[in-house]
């Protein structure tokens, strides 16, 4: 059979079009994913990369309960003008212990990934509870039921014991210690304390 009449085939026989389709696509798929299951430099925490903090963690959870990321990304791509607005482009290592991912691509507002250290507590309090008060023109939504709602101290620990089950290297001392930590706050803090910890690992 020629390279034709395998196309005709092929053309004709809606079942074999779509096992064809399949397979191929299947190549390109196992391309694409087998190496970084195996790949250590993809899989391992970088140098210098911690679980996050009780604190850290509850801003996290409520970074995605509030969907933030459906404006902003955090990922830096390897690109000049990337780089050289947000800093050092984002590395797989640096999210070993993310879960899940937000990475994201939705840029309404700007990416996140090094956001840390850019500005005081004081002002991302500020700017989370009503933007419009540190920047004047802008058009993200305030949250100012942050500053109401303690944090869920309970619901942190829960949340560290799974997150140790799937390889995260809490300690029984870091959780039991949670409740101390997170007495008092407000998840505004909490949420301050995960954009500060958004930053470079060299
Ligand atoms: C509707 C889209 C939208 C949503 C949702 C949103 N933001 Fe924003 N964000 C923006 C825009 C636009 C800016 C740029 C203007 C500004 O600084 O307020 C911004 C700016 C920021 C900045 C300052 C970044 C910088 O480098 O100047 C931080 C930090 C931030 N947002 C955090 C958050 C957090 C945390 C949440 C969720 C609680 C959130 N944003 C939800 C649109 C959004």
């Amino acid at each position: 059979m020629n390279a034709v009449e395998l196309h005709r085939k092929l053309e004709n026989n809606a079942g074999l079009l779509i096992f064809g389709i399949l397979f191929v696509s299947a190549i390109g798929g196992l391309v694409q994913v087998l190496p970084s299951v195996f790949q250590d430099a993809l899989v391992a925490p970088s140098e210098n990369v911690e679980p996050y903090s009780a604190l850290q963690l509850a801003g996290r959870d409520i970074y995605i309960r509030e969907s933030c990321g459906n404006c902003h990304s955090q990922q830096v791509r390897p690109l000049l003008a990337e780089v050289q607005r947000y800093g050092p482009y984002s590395r797989a290592g640096e999210s070993a212990y993310d879960r899940p991912f937000l990475w994201g691509s939705k840029r309404t507002g700007p990416d996140l990934h090094r956001v840390g250290g850019k500005f005081s507590d004081a002002w991302q309090r500020l700017h989370l509870i009503d933007p419009r008060t540190v920047v004047p023109d802008s058009i993200m939504p305030g949250y100012p039921w942050l500053a109401e709602t303690p944090v869920d101290a309970p619901d942190v620990q829960r949340k560290m014991r799974v997150l140790r089950r799937l390889g995260h290297p809490y300690t029984d001392e870091q959780i039991a210690a949670a409740a101390a930590t997170l007495a008092e706050q407000m998840e505004v803090d909490a949420v301050v304390a995960y954009l500060q910890a958004l930053r470079a690992k060299p």
